[in-house]
């Protein structure tokens, strides 16, 4: 098998970094999905490393990464920058390891996962706005003390601890056809699907791998497209934990011979996608984690047959989180917040009131103001945040708002 594969790991050290790995990392539950199956029209099936220790998959190259190192180099430490899951997986492999870690962390990393990485040991210091120069201040940490890099993505220990999981789920589920797996700078894709890929090979199967990137940090389409990975100018994402401008160049080979399809998909297809893995299953998912059931509920993929989509990761921040549900709820209209410019007359606000109720809509907020710039002296403005039960109810309560002469604006 060794001599088969043109490049990353063999199936061989795949195996090798699992019996690594073992001994740390959980095998996270495999649970089906009833709405994700209506939708996609065939099984689909969650894995679940939302669940996985330290919040992510990331533990897994971390661990096969770091014990991996020379002994000279364990005495060394380790050093590394991430706004989150790969600082966390990094601390904890470290911890496990008894090797001292330093992690950089940008100035506004997300307080729960600043606290997770520090609880787990780490020597943790905030430097920078962004990741970019994080990673400047690890590789000048480096240089100075001898600490060894941990790159998140681009390394072949990492790409097979990561490929573990591919191991994982195609023990849980060896009729599947297809996995749906997120992809930053595509060190989990890589792993991923070239494990699923060899391993399947052995009993003469073939297994379909689609990557799912941010629709604001696709950096992989025009890299394939070019034939070299790409830097890209990226936007801000909800989904911060694939926000990456360049693929690695290991994983970038990687991709290019083991994934069939990369799609993207939107912050607000992303949230809708939360939400349900929320509502409905019951699984707290990070953005970056849910970006594979988006593409299923957003229509993004077809004819995939058997599915695992890979949740992979679970640190969102509650703060995030209450973000991402009114966003998730406003994009399937469910939460809607409206403005109604009322004449300054007593009552308006009752008629409103009847109206919406008589539609059977439910009043979250009420904010009554004269102090909106674009109002005339003799009108009011209300803001109204109504809850409905989707687009078409939200269109039947404009509908009767408009009827009895409001205008309403939807502000969301
Ligand atoms: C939750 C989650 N999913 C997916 C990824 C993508 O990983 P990669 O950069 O290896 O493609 C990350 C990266 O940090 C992540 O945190």
């Amino acid at each position: 098998m060794r001599d088969r594969v043109r490049v990353g790991p063999t199936l061989v050290d795949f195996h090798e970094a699992r019996d690594r790995v073992a001994a740390t990392v959980h095998v996270t539950p495999m649970e089906n999905s009833n709405s994700l199956s209506a939708v996609l029209g065939s099984p689909v099936y969650l894995k679940c490393e939302n669940l996985q220790r330290t919040g992510s998959y990331k533990i897994r190259g971390a661990v096969n990464r770091l014990a991996r190192l020379t002994d000279d180099e364990k005495t060394r430490g380790v050093v590394a920058a991430s706004a989150g899951n790969h600082a966390q997986g990094v601390a904890y492999a470290a911890r496990e390891l008894g090797i001292p870690a330093t992690i950089f962390m940008p100035i506004g990393a997300a307080l729960p996962k600043l606290q997770a990485t520090r609880h787990y040991g780490a020597h943790v210091e905030l430097v920078g706005v962004t990741v970019a120069e994080s990673l400047a201040a690890a590789a000048a940490f480096s240089e100075r003390t001898g600490a060894v890099r941990i790159h998140p993505f681009d390394h072949i220990d990492i790409v097979a601890g990561q490929g573990t999981l591919g191991l994982d789920i195609y023990d849980q589920r060896p009729d599947l056809d297809s996995v749906l797996v997120p992809i930053g700078g595509g060190g989990l894709i890589s792993g991923v699907a070239s494990a699923i890929k060899q391993r399947a090979a052995l009993d003469g199967r073939r297994v379909r791998v689609v990557g799912v990137q941010a629709a604001n940090a696709a950096s992989y389409p025009p890299s394939l497209a070019a034939g070299v990975p790409t830097e890209i100018p990226t936007l801000p994402t909800i989904a911060d934990g694939i926000l990456v401008n360049k693929p690695g160049e290991l994983n970038f080979e990687m991709v290019r011979e083991y994934v069939d399809d990369i799609v993207a998909v939107t912050d607000d297809e992303t949230a809708q996608a939360l939400l349900v893995l929320l509502e409905r299953a019951k699984l707290v998912v990070e953005p970056a984690g849910a970006v594979g059931a988006a593409a299923i509920l957003a229509g993004r993929v077809s004819d995939l047959g058997s599915t695992v989509v890979l949740l992979s990761g679970g640190n969102i921040d509650p703060m995030m989180m209450e973000r991402v549900i009114s966003h998730g709820l406003a994009a399937s209209e469910r939460y809607l917040k409206l403005r109604i410019p009322l004449p300054d007359r007593p009552g308006q606000l009752a008629r409103v009131s009847a109206i919406v109720a008589e539609a059977n809509a439910n009043v979250l907020e009420v904010l009554h103001t004269r102090h909106n710039g674009g109002l005339q002296i003799s009108q009011v403005e209300l803001e109204l945040h109504i809850e409905t039960r989707g687009p078409e109810h939200a269109d039947a309560v404009l509908a009767a708002l408009r009827a009895e002469g409001f205008m309403p604006r939807v502000d969301f």
